[in-house]
């Protein structure tokens, strides 16, 4: 099973960016985490960061060109304003699990709504860094059921 992992606008600057909120872990150790646990489960990663919504899109596209079979993605920012993720995600139908660090159901009221959950299997959000790696557990759970 292939699984593309997308990290959006700001992700980049994890471990130094607002670290009460986000955690102290950086990208790069996130992504560590990831991929052990793609191995104990058995499937392969794509791994992609970009600040930029297009870039995004256009791996959401390419995810179902290589002929992915699901996506893991926190889409940061875009969650809340990005109709076109949302858009990517419906076009391309590929089973996809949504995660945040932190809870955003917990803080201001523009974090609270995502464009993206209603055309994903489940949103997982508030365990920090362990969000990616339930979020990966369900999706590959999920893949094998189907
Ligand atoms: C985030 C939550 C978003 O509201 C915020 O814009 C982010 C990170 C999270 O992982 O908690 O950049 O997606």
């Amino acid at each position: 099973i292939e699984i593309h992992v997308l990290h959006g606008p700001n992700l980049n600057l994890l471990g130094r960016r607002e670290p009460g909120i986000y955690g102290q872990l950086s990208l790069e150790q996130i992504n560590q985490r990831l991929l052990q646990r793609a191995a104990i489960l058995d499937v392969h990663l794509t791994i992609f960061q970009s600040n930029h919504e297009g870039a995004l899109v256009d791996c959401i596209h390419q995810a179902s060109d290589v002929g992915c079979g699901g996506l893991l993605i926190n889409p940061a920012a875009y969650t809340h304003t990005s109709v076109a993720l949302r858009d990517a995600i419906s076009a391309v139908a590929l089973p996809c699990v949504e995660v945040h660090l932190s809870n955003i159901h917990a803080r201001e009221a523009f974090r609270q709504h995502s464009h993206l959950a209603p055309v994903c299997l489940g949103q997982i959000c508030g365990f920090g860094a362990d969000s990616y790696l339930l979020g990966l557990e369900a999706l590959v759970a999920h893949l094998r059921k189907n």
